[in-house]
Parts: structure tokens; sequence; C-alpha cells
């Protein structure tokens, strides 16, 4: 779905009236095209760091290799199984691809507790075995007979093949033990096995970028990128092979090899070495600091889901405190840290000029009563000022990755909770997107729909077909 570019992008102009320690506070997010140009170069850098074997231990911006090297002709069939881990839900998905236009998806969504984000490693696989085996009843699904699986894992994932990766560090606020350094597909299947009701064949695990491109690349030839703005941020992109040393150390270059492979980018790590901290504010260093990772995800942190309500929060709780909003009113939840949620700011941004109808349900559900106009200005402001930055720091990423591809046309496949339901977010990325890019190159941005299921249905049935083939 490519969607329409309204006239809603700048900030300053939609309020009569003057908040100075809002303005003092909030100038620092406000990006130039000068600091977006340097963000595209750095970025740029810390990618061929990633990409090339004599630096990739050392990089941040890992550039994993994937093992996708294939599009989607267009011509996969068949049933799948699909398990989507990646942020507080988790969804098991049934999907028949009966032809190019009719994709029959089941799914089915659990909750994933503090507990089990927290707790041992253990403990989450044999939750997703569950969960699996539950929806397998409730479907009729055939349990003796070996369904092909494809497991969107959206974690940094070293991979060793198409279905063998290991976890290097878990991301999003998940920190359960004994699973960095090991296979995520070997304690899936072990946990599986364990309960040892259903026959499943894990065939391919992938990261939710891969699955977003995979998903509209079905239908739209030249769509290279995937990118997702949810819970985290990450992009993927096609690289050629020979870039990705990575790869071509641990496998013989065969002649008439494949020319290209999907790098997952893991460009939320961009900045753990300190090189966008000219561009951070001090509220992002407290963002890091009450994190459940300080001093990782530095570029995640000031774009995804995760993060941005607690920015807005922070600078209310200042601007509290020096008595220039909300005078005498008291909110437990804004002193609290994770209260302001990312939803929140999409709401408030939702309204329109002099409206605040979605403000005032946001300010009554986090407990402030008889806010004035100005106040309430005010707040939209401050949220408009940290998703500006966040849409702006995204199209940096996309215009250094589309730069490196050197490809005049290009279609961008996106997901992920900011992208979908923030109500400038699409504009503002593509406006900045403009701004940066040389004039002669075309781009859209394209909504992909349930990309981690799709996209690792369509995975699993290339990795069915191949083996099949080579038998
Ligand atoms: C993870 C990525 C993932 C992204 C979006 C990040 O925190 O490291 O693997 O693609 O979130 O879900």
């Amino acid at each position: 779905m490519t969607r329409s570019i309204t006239n809603s992008t700048n900030i300053t102009s939609q309020t009569k009236y003057k908040f100075p320690e809002a303005h003092e506070l909030c100038k620092e997010f406000v990006l130039s095209k000068k600091v977006m140009n340097e963000v595209i170069e750095r970025l740029t850098k810390e990618i061929k760091l990633g990409l090339a074997k004599a630096t990739h231990d050392k990089a941040t911006v890992k550039c994993f290799v994937t093992y996708v090297q294939d599009f989607p002709s267009g011509q996969e069939r068949g049933k799948y199984l699909a398990l989507d881990l990646g942020g507080t839900n988790f969804r098991v998905l049934m999907i028949e691809l009966k032809s190019q236009t009719d994709v029959k998806i089941i799914s089915k969504s659990f909750g994933i507790s503090k507990e089990l984000m927290t707790g041992p490693g253990q403990m989450l696989f044999d939750f997703i075995a569950e969960c699996l085996s539950k929806f397998c009843t409730e479907h009729n699904v055939d349990k003796k007979k070996e369904i092909p699986l494809g497991f969107t894992f959206s974690f940094p994932l070293m991979q060793q093949g198409l279905d063998r990766g290991i976890l290097k560090v878990w991301t999003k606020g998940f920190i359960c033990s004994g699973v960095v350094g090991q296979d995520v597909v070997q304690l899936l299947d072990e946990a599986i096995q364990r309960r040892n009701e259903i026959k499943i064949k894990i065939v391919a695990i992938i990261n939710d970028t891969v699955g977003t491109l995979m998903a509209c690349a079905f239908y739209k030839c030249n769509c290279r990128i995937g990118l997702i703005v949810g819970t985290g941020t990450n992009a993927c992109y096609v690289e050629k092979t020979q870039n990705a040393e990575m790869f071509e150390a641990n496998h013989e270059r065969t002649p008439g090899g494949k020319e290209h492979m999907i790098i997952n980018s893991e460009w939320g790590a961009f900045g753990d070495n300190g090189v966008i901290d000219f561009l951070r504010t001090p509220f992002d260093k407290q963002v890091d600091e009450g994190s459940h990772n300080p001093g990782r995800q530095i570029y995640e942190k000031c774009i995804s889901g995760l993060f941005l309500g607690e920015l807005v929060r922070l600078i209310l709780v200042d601007l509290m405190q020096k008595g220039a909003i909300f005078a005498n009113q008291e909110s437990h939840s804004i002193q609290e840290k994770g209260k302001f949620l990312t939803r929140f700011v999409s709401e408030i941004e939702t309204d329109i000029s002099g409206a605040f109808d979605y403000t005032d349900c946001v300010l009554n559900e986090i407990g402030i009563r008889n806010a004035s106009d100005k106040d309430k200005a005010c707040l939209r402001y401050i949220c408009q000022a940290v998703s500006t930055r966040a849409a702006q720091l995204t199209a940096c990423g996309l215009v250094c990755l589309i730069n490196k591809m050197d490809v005049k046309d290009v279609a961008i496949a996106i997901d992920g909770s900011v992208y979908r339901h923030h109500p400038r977010f699409h504009d503002m990325l593509y406006i900045n997107m403009k701004r940066l890019l040389q004039k002669d190159i075309e781009f859209q941005l394209i909504l992909s729909e349930d990309g981690s299921g799709r996209g690792a249905a369509l995975i699993a049935a290339a990795a069915t077909n191949s083996k099949m083939n080579s038998k």
C-alpha cells in the first residue's frame, strides 16, 4: 500500500502560543541538513566496517549475512507454519500461499509477560512450543505430518545458514538467560521435542526486516529494502555478495554463484561506539541509562517505539520541575519510568491545529485534569520535536542504504507500530528523504502487510522447494 503525502510536517507554524522553556529544551532535537548528511556519512562507514571480514568483529553495525539470496518468484505455493517473536507479542501463523493474490493467513497472538522476557531462555522456548502446539490443536493441523516452519526471530543473529543462527545480544527489553551465544533454532527444536506432540521442521530463521522485504517483493519487483520502525528499529538491504565478506570467507565462491545477498544491517546499534554522540541530547542519555541495555542500541533509542514515549516523558518531567507546564498538577504516571507510552505520542499528534480531543484522552489516562490549551499545545510541540527527529534519523538510514546500493528506483517495504500508527511519520520520512537524495532517484515507501508472517512462509517455501529440487 503506497500512501499519499499530506502537508502536515511543519511543526512550528501550528500554534499561537509561545513556550520558550520547551523550545529551549527541544531545540537540540531539530536536525539540520548538514547534521543529517553527517549521519549518512558516518553510518556508511560503519556499514562498511560490518561487512568487511577484517573489521566485522569490532564493528557496531554488524551487517549480518542472512543466507537469503533469492527474491520470491511469485510462484511459491503451499501451507507453512510461521512463528514471529520480536516484541511484546508472540504470534503463531498458518499461511497458505494459494496464488500471488490469494494468501490465506490464520494467526494467533500470545502476550509475552515480563517474567518470560527476563527469565531463563528455556522457559521462553517452552512457552513458544506450547503456543505452537495449542495453535495446531485448535486448527486441526495434522500432527503426524512434518510441516515446514519459518521462524521470524527479530534480534541480532549471526546466521551460519538459513536454518542456523547464533544470538549475539538481546534487545527490546528481553534479557533471557542461556540464549546469547546459542543456536536459536536448536533451542526451539529442543523445546518442541520436549513436548513431543507435533512434528515440525524448522527450515528457516529470519529477521523481521527480511520478512517484510520478502512479503513486499512477492508483488513488487523493485523492492530492495525492508524497514521496521516498531518497538525496535532495523533495516535489511540487498548487497553484492562479493561485499558480504563474512559470507565469502566461509563459503567457497562457486563459479556462477548468486550475485546478491540480503544483509541484516542491525542498524539499531549504530552509535554504540559514540559516533552519533554529537547529536544526542541529555534526555537521550537519560533514556539510555534507565534502559535494560545501557550503552547499546543508541540509534534505536532515538527512533523506536520502546523509547519515544519515554523521551517525551523525561522532557515533561524537566519542564514540570521548572514550573513551565502543568503547574499545580500532580501526575504519578508522568513521574514513573515507561508510563508515557509511544502510543500517546501518535494520539496527541493526531489532533489537528486547535483541537485537543485525543490529547484530552491521553491527559485523562495519565491523570492530568484541567490542563490549559497552552499546556496541551506545548505537549504536542514536544511530541512533534521527538517524532520529527526519529523520522529524520530513519530517513538518513534509508538514504545511506539507497546510496550504497547505487540504484535509481527502489521500493522500501515498511512495517512496525510507529510507522503504522504515527500520523506524520510516513510524510516526514518521505519529505526528508527527498531533501537528502539526489534528484534523479525515485523511491516508494510501501506498507508491508504482515511481513513477519508472510515473509517467513515465502522463505520457508523457497527453502523447502530448493531442498526438494536438489534431491
Ligand atoms: C533488533 C532487530 C529487529 C528490530 C525491529 C531490533 O531491536 O535488534 O533484529 O529487526 O529490533 O524489530
